[in-house]
């Protein structure tokens, strides 16, 4: 591919359904002149409660389609297939900037005052090596506490975003730390910061949550500018929406412009 082809191709962005796009507005946001591809696999949602194997093969496929469609870079904007499937990607697309997203420990173990750090995310990413790696490093900074959160990412999924059963559901997730001293909440699935509202709510103290989506779009611009693979173009990018389920089309487009 010519330099200029590839500096105007757009950029790959996935996840296992509605949660990336938490992930592909701060990409947009900082890069506002590059063109997006957006998939979500809604249809095999939730990840995060499937096998590694299953969750290696549908990462694959998710990068395969995405790669067909011309990207020059891929985000996994989704933290399970990050810890899943990152490296297998990796190796098996040497040449293209792969990003990927991992619960933001560092960044609250490192701004706190040596209390807890809750990290939310699904069973599977908390399960794997690389986010036990990643919390026991910065065990001697902060108290970390890993809760998975089975079902959640299911539950915004299917469109809960503030409601009954969602206050219900955190109050049970919460309550067994909320005699903690949590200074930080650590959202380690993109699709919880549309529901950061009601996890303040319901955690019911003053604490500050963080996601790792700035993080991505920081890495992604760097690794763009680091080859000369961004677009000189100076008009809007576009944002275009692909999903596995194609009746959540409509609603990726609520939750990017939300
Ligand atoms: N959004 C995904 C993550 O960041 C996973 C949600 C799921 O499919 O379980 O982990």
């Amino acid at each position: 591919m010519e330099q200029r082809e590839r500096q105007d191709a757009p950029i790959g962005v996935f996840d296992s359904g509605l949660g990336g796009i938490s992930v592909l507005r701060a990409c947009a946001d900082l890069l506002p002149q590059e063109d997006f591809l957006y998939f979500g696999d809604s249809a095999n949602a939730p990840y995060g409660e499937r096998s590694l194997e299953e969750v290696r093969a549908l990462s694959m496929a998710a990068a395969d389609r995405l790669l067909k469609q011309g990207v020059k870079a891929l985000v996994v904007a989704c933290n399970t297939a990050t810890s899943s499937a990152i490296v297998l990607l990796r190796q098996t697309h040497p040449e293209l900037p792969i990003i990927g997203i991992e619960p933001a420990v560092k960044p609250a173990a490192q701004g706190g005052s040596g209390s807890a750090v809750l990290v939310m995310a699904t069973p599977l990413t908390i399960r794997e090596d690389k986010y036990q790696k990643l919390a026991a490093s910065f065990c001697d900074l902060a108290d970390v506490i890993s809760l998975p959160c089975p079902g959640l990412a299911e539950r915004i999924e299917q469109g809960h975003f503030e409601d009954e059963t969602l206050d219900a559901y955190l109050q049970d997730l919460f309550r067994p730390y909320r005699d903690r001293d949590v200074e930080y909440i650590v959202l380690g699935c993109t699709h919880y910061p549309f529901i950061r509202r009601a996890i303040a709510k319901n955690f019911g103290r003053p604490v500050t949550i963080i996601d790792g989506s700035q993080g991505t779009a920081r890495q992604l611009r760097r690794q763009l500018q680091a080859r000369g693979w961004l677009t000189q173009r100076t008009r809007p990018g576009t944002v275009t929406f692909q999903n596995s389920d194609p009746e959540k089309i409509a609603l990726s487009k609520t939750l990017f412009l939300r």
